[in-house]
């Protein structure tokens, strides 16, 4: 019988056994890599990355990965495909799941990669949607628990934008178990239904940031403006002004709290300087290790569990 198809569309897609199996991974892959120690289980599998919208890390990382796991990859935009020509999403992925092993989408509407998924023969991976950004959140949770141990209990304070970052988050607290405090500006309130989440046990707002930092284990942010909502931004900026990760708010929280900002960051818009430069600011781990991350990401969705050697 062939392994069925996992695809990994949003957070809650993965169990806690899956997630204490993907990050113990993450930590062998990691260790082995900084070993200079070649490891190549997807030899010959091609990963397709399709782009709708722009990227540093989240190309870099699954490509790069990809090449190190001895596979290769694909890069698609909109503006030089057919993609941008409106062909139906359901078509492009009959087309592309028939020449690739596994493909990544960051696109706009959470429903686009739902559509690829169902028409697609191989696992697919959502890169970020307007609703979510799995591969993130688990790369900084991962983060966490490669300094502190177990993330269980602990508390995250989101301050800012309840957008995709912020949606995955309370996912996250939902399947491993961690509260998440939320402050934003009246109006941009978190949309439970939109941020797939159904129990109110782990997740509580807000409406003064610092009361959301106070005693936190993790304070993090990210930009006012997400892409995909420029036409806001200069009602953004007003509208945001008094929700900036400061000093102040670090020390209000735990004194052993990271900060943690997914990137790219606006320094003196959602955090100072003093703090995303700082010696609580993790920025740099998390982003690398959304590379570890997505590899052992990619090894699971297209080899599942691999015994440990
Ligand atoms: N954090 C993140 O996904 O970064 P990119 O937009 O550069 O991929
Ligand atoms: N919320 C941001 C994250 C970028 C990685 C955006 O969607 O633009």
């Amino acid at each position: 019988m062939s392994k069925p198809l996992k695809h990994y569309l949003q957070f809650k897609d993965f169990s806690r056994e899956e997630y204490d199996y993907l990050f113990g991974r993450t930590r062998w892959i990691k260790e082995k890599f900084k070993r200079y120690e070649p490891y190549h289980p997807l030899f010959d599998r091609t990963l397709v990355m399709i782009f709708e919208k722009a990227s540093t890390r989240t190309r870099l990382s699954f490509e790069a990965g990809m090449f190190q796991l001895g596979g290769s990859a694909i890069y698609l935009n909109t503006r030089d495909s057919q993609l941008g020509r409106g062909e139906p999403v359901e078509d492009a992925a009959q087309v592309i799941s028939r020449m690739s092993d596994v493909v990544m989408i960051r696109t706009f509407e959470q429903d686009i990669v739902e559509r690829f998924a169902a028409n697609s023969r191989v696992p697919v991976i959502n890169g970020l949607t307007n609703e979510y950004h799995p591969c993130q959140i688990m790369a900084d949770i991962y983060t966490y628990i490669e300094r502190h141990g177990s993330i269980q209990g602990k508390t995250v304070a989101w301050i800012g934008d309840s957008n995709n970052v912020c949606n995955t988050w309370l996912q996250a607290a939902e399947v491993l178990d961690f509260n998440v405090h939320v402050s934003t500006p009246p109006g941009y309130e978190v949309e439970p239904e939109r941020a797939g989440i159904y129990g109110t046990d782990h997740f509580e707002e807000f409406a003064d940031p610092m009361e959301a930092a106070r005693g936190a284990d993790i304070i993090t942010t990210d930009v006012w403006t997400s892409m995909g909502f420029e036409a806001e931004n200069e009602e953004r900026m007003r509208d945001f002004a008094d929700f900036q990760v400061d000093a102040d708010m670090m020390r209000v929280a735990n004194p052993d709290a990271v900060f943690m900002h997914c990137l790219p960051a606006h320094r003196g818009e959602e955090v100072s300087a003093e703090v995303i430069d700082g010696p609580q600011s993790v920025v740099w781990d998390e982003a690398e290790n959304r590379l570890h991350a997505q590899k052992a990401l990619l090894e699971y969705l297209l080899l599942g569990q691999v015994k440990p050697d």
